[in-house]
């Protein structure tokens, strides 16, 4: 298939809208769209990533006005949520409305519901003539793509466009909280925070004590992630390490003596926006080992923790 490029976002949603696939941008990391009226174009957004059915899409809105078409019931505290972080990097899991395809949703009741803040995502759902299921725009299993150079490396010739704008600003796929029980979880974390999301709804817990013996609560959470080719060693800031030959780093702090390529981050907003595409870069390069520094939990700390240790094959 020809996979087309374009800066044009009518161009995109007249092909999305005909029930075609589509790549597009997002502040948290480009996502691979298809609306939820195409059943066909569902199908190819799982075969192209390579993706297990039973990992349910998130589906993404323009306007919460489009909330009761995707959910059957909005409680309080996902209220609060959506008044202070729509639209914006948060997904929030809701009772499905039963004319969301079992497909987008692999069979649960539930459904996870985004509104991006990125003005080209936004103008692409402005058009489509329906809410639009997306996950990320990267082949099951490898770093989410953050550029649409990223996306068109995995996807090309899967896919039928690829809508570019610029890298995404923040690099880590959307915070996920599962408002559909009795208690609001934090299933996933990223860039609204822990403590964003307790200043609005105090009583959230979070996902580590989940008895394991039940089935995840985000199917996609069990899947390995994240990962490039390379290995994934973790290093606290003070360790100073044997390095390996060919071999690079990522961090805050200063590196390890000998590593081949260093990214040195500024702040935990610079670590989390290039993480991915570092991860990326090495592959590339055949880098063998990337040492990553581990932040503390605090803050977004917590979300690139958690990438971190995924890609580590320890989560
Ligand atoms: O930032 C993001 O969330 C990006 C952009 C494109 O919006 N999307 C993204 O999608 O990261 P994906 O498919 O790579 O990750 C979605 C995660 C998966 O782990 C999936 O299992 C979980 O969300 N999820 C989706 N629907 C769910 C539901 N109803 N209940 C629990 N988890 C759900
Ligand atoms: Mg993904």
């Amino acid at each position: 298939m020809l996979t087309t490029l374009t800066d044009s976002a009518e161009e995109a949603a007249v092909l999305l809208n005909s029930g075609r696939i589509v790549a597009f941008p997002t502040e948290t990391v480009y996502g691979l769209g298809a609306g939820i009226a195409h059943p066909e174009a569902i199908r190819q957004v799982f075969l192209a990533k390579g993706r297990p059915g039973d990992n349910p899409l998130i589906v993404h809105i323009y306007s919460v006005e489009q909330l009761p078409d995707v959910a059957s019931e909005i409680n309080p505290e996902a209220k609060k949520l959506i008044e202070h972080f729509f639209p914006g990097p948060l997904t929030l899991v809701l009772k499905k409305n039963p004319l969301v395809p079992d497909t987008v949703t692999a069979g649960l009741q539930t459904v996870g519901v985004r509104c991006p803040a990125n003005p080209v995502a936004r103008e692409l759902l402005r058009l489509a003539h329906c809410p639009v299921a997306a996950p990320s725009a990267n082949l099951s299993g490898l770093p989410s793509a953050t550029s649409w150079e990223a996306v068109y490396q995995d996807l090309e010739g899967k896919i039928d466009c690829v809508l570019r704008g610029q890298p995404s600003s923040i690099g880590l796929e959307s915070t996920i909280v599962d408002c559909s029980g009795s208690k609001a979880v934090l299933l996933r974390a990223g860039a609204i925070t822990l403590e964003q999301l307790q200043a609005v709804v105090p009583e959230i817990s979070t996902n580590t004590n989940q008895n394991k013996l039940e089935p995840p609560k985000s199917p996609g959470l069990k899947y390995p992630h994240y990962a490039p080719k390379a290995e994934i060693v973790l290093c606290c800031p003070e360790e100073k390490r044997a390095v390996t030959p060919s071999s690079a780093y990522i961090g805050l702090s200063d590196p390890p003596e000998g590593v081949l390529i260093v990214k040195l981050c500024k702040n935990l907003e610079e670590y989390g926006r290039e993480l991915f595409s570092f991860f990326r870069h090495c592959d590339s390069k055949n880098i063998g080992v990337i040492y990553c520094e581990l932040p503390s939990p605090c803050g977004l700390g917590r979300a690139i923790r958690d990438r971190l240790m995924r890609a580590a094959g320890q989560q």
